[in-house]
């Protein structure tokens, strides 16, 4: 029989060989549904962990990252039906509290079953993650707050081995706001002993969702979405049902794909209150964005105009989408400055956009963007999944063909791209590299 990991590989395997090729150049038209947001999704499956019926959560996107949490929840012994529209998860009979690398390695966000294994069972052992090669992106943050919790944390061979009989509440300064860090703790404090106060703490939508989705498990919590959560520890949890939020940085894409190609999309099913950073440049850059029932519009207006971006914590410009947003840059009229202060060692799309005639100079973490006339297709490859997103960006704006390599990685955070842009009137298709 063939182990959990190996499954992994082979998928891994089978998805890496593909390519897309896009013949660009054509203004995109028409209108695109949003799917769930991968990274609220995320949180909200390992929360599961923290009860012990059926939960049931609705508006899963169907992606790598959530087959990646499925197997890894379904190792600690969990049970999980149903498809990505509605995934029904009991975490009744947890039969094993450890993470193991051969899982987690493609998937940074796995660290989110340390918390609520801890608090649950008193023990979890979850190897260090790996995830996109965008910096080191420590766990200190997250390890940390728990050791304040009253955990005990080893780091044993590659894993973080923490242990509590019963995580206590307290006052926690997280140094900079962590998304991640924030989920953790959070899950952790609601069946800790007494209450946790998270200061510092991340503001972005996922986390309120996730905040939501607690709370209609019994949790008491307030202050998600502000930089001081308050969270009261109970007894017990219970199972749930709910939906998880669009996708800010799928809907995000889709509307600088108008931009970048001059064309004309409507964003169904995304909630523009969570894009408003993103609203804002865009419509600086000279696009039109107009929210209307049920998404919104997003159109080009002649060439988009530079404008200077600066990565940060939400209500900031998300980081999420800054090579994206390059992408458009660099065929802008004018010179815009890129500045990523979220991670180190995220402009491995640069040499990327180069190749396909971008002018791009890298001054520490800002960008010097020159924008050009037209990109020009070229052979390009993916080394992260938001960098994998710019360069179709730019095959789609690109004269000639792109043919973009490693696709895996957009397999991980991107639902139906190819189909998407299709229907979008885009000439993009995949093809088997073997
Ligand atoms: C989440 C998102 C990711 C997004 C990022 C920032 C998920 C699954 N992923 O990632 O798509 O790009 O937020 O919006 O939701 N840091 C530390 N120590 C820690 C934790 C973080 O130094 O213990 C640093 C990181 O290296 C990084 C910064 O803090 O420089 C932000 O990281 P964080 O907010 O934790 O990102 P993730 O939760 O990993």
């Amino acid at each position: 029989m063939r182990g959990a990991g190996g499954l992994r590989r082979r998928e891994r395997e089978e998805a890496s060989v593909d390519k897309i090729i896009i013949d660009g150049g054509k203004p995109l038209a028409g209108e695109v549904r949003i799917s769930g947001a991968k990274n609220a999704a995320l949180p909200i499956m390992a929360a599961s962990l923290l009860t012990d019926g059926w939960n049931t959560f609705t508006n899963i996107p169907d992606l790598m990252d959530i087959r990646t949490t499925r197997k890894l929840l379904e190792s600690l012994g969990a049970v999980i039906e149903g498809t990505p529209g509605a995934l029904r998860i009991n975490a009744g009979e947890i039969t094993n509290i450890e993470a193991s690398y051969d899982l987690v390695k493609t998937m940074r966000a796995s660290i989110l079953v340390l918390g609520p294994l801890v608090a649950r069972f008193g023990i979890a052992r979850v190897s260090l993650p790996g995830g996109c090669a965008i910096g080191a992106r420590p766990v200190n943050l997250h390890i940390k707050a728990l050791q304040d919790m009253g955990a005990e944390v080893a780091l044993k061979e590659g894993y973080v081995e923490a242990k509590a009989r019963r995580l206590k509440g307290t006052a926690i300064y997280f140094d900079s706001p962590t998304v991640g860090g924030t989920e953790n703790i959070m899950m952790a404090a609601t069946l800790a002993d007494g209450v946790t106060l998270l200061k510092n703490a991340a503001r972005e939508p996922e986390i309120v969702n996730l905040a939501e989705v607690l709370i209609g498990m019994g949790a008491r919590i307030a202050g998600a979405g502000t930089d001081e959560i308050r969270v009261e520890g109970v007894e017990r949890l219970h199972p749930v049902e709910a939906e998880v939020i669009p996708d800010r940085i799928e809907a995000g894409t889709y509307m600088i794909a108008a931009g970048i190609t001059g064309g004309e999309i409507r964003v169904l099913g995304c909630q523009p209150n969570h894009l408003c950073a993103l609203i804002e440049k865009l419509r600086d850059a000279g696009m039109i964005i107009e929210t209307m029932n049920g998404g919104l519009r997003a159109a080009g207006n002649g060439r988009v105009r530079s404008v200077d971006i600066k990565t940060l914590p939400h209500p900031g410009f998300p980081t999420d989408l800054q090579a994206q947003m390059m992408s458009m840059m660099a065929v802008a009229e004018g010179l815009s400055v890129i500045t990523e202060t979220v991670f180190e060692n995220r402009f491995m799309h640069v040499g990327e956009l180069m190749r396909m005639g971008a002018d791009i100079h890298i001054q520490g973490n800002s960008a010097i963007v020159k924008g050009v006339n037209a990109l020009k297709g070229a052979p390009v490859m993916a080394t992260d999944l938001r960098a994998s997103a710019s360069l179709i960006l730019a095959g789609l704006a690109a004269r000639g063909t792109t043919e973009l390599s490693r696709v895996y990685h957009l397999d991980r955070g991107y639902q139906d791209i190819e189909k998407k842009f299709s229907a979008l009137g885009a000439d993009i298709r995949r093809v088997s590299g073997a």
